[in-house]
């Protein structure tokens, strides 16, 4: 399939959670070839970091359900590559369980931090990244999931 272009992303600094994997590693790959720098963050570090050397960018560990985790991600981002354009907050889970009146309390409480929590905390940490930089367009795009595993 071919894909249109996006502009030209040359210069632009680009955050993907979620990026050790599936649809944030296809992300980080399509962003690269548009020529933004990549920094994928996730909690897989293995993974995460190999999609990151692929696409000639920088690993960070980030749990996105953790306030504090996203302040020193998005910090060293600014420190490290300067500026923060683009944030993909696709990192996300599911709990796998296909019967919601099986859910845990637990279930229902990581899916919530992650899926939830994590993509407000990736919103205000990349506008706070926005407010402080001399950027004049921000890009936001976000993948939310459902619940429930499938049906
Ligand atoms: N693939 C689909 O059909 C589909 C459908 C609906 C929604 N989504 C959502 O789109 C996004 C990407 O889906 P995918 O199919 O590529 O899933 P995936 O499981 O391949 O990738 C999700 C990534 O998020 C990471 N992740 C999980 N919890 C995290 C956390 N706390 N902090 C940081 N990273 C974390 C995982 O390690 C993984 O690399 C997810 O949010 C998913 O829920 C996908």
């Amino acid at each position: 399939m071919t894909l249109p272009p996006f502009e030209d992303l040359t210069g632009t600094v680009a955050l993907v959670t979620g990026g050790a994997s599936g649809i944030g590693a296809a992300t980080a790959v399509r962003l690269a070839a548009e020529g933004a720098t990549i920094v994928v963050a996730d909690v897989q570090e293995a993974a995460g970091a190999k999609v990151a050397a692929d696409v000639g960018g920088r690993f960070v560990t980030l749990d996105v359900a953790d306030p504090a985790a996203w302040r020193v991600a998005v910090d060293g981002i600014l420190a490290t590559e300067g500026r923060l354009d683009i944030a993909h907050l696709n990192a996300g889970l599911m709990t796998g369980e296909s019967d919601v009146r099986s859910l845990t309390d637990e279930q229902v409480e990581r899916v919530l931090g992650v899926n939830v929590r994590g993509v407000i905390y990736g919103v205000r940490a990349a506008a706070a990244a926005h407010a402080v930089e001399v950027v004049e367009a921000a890009s936001l795009i976000v993948c939310s999931a459902p619940l429930r595993s499938s049906g």
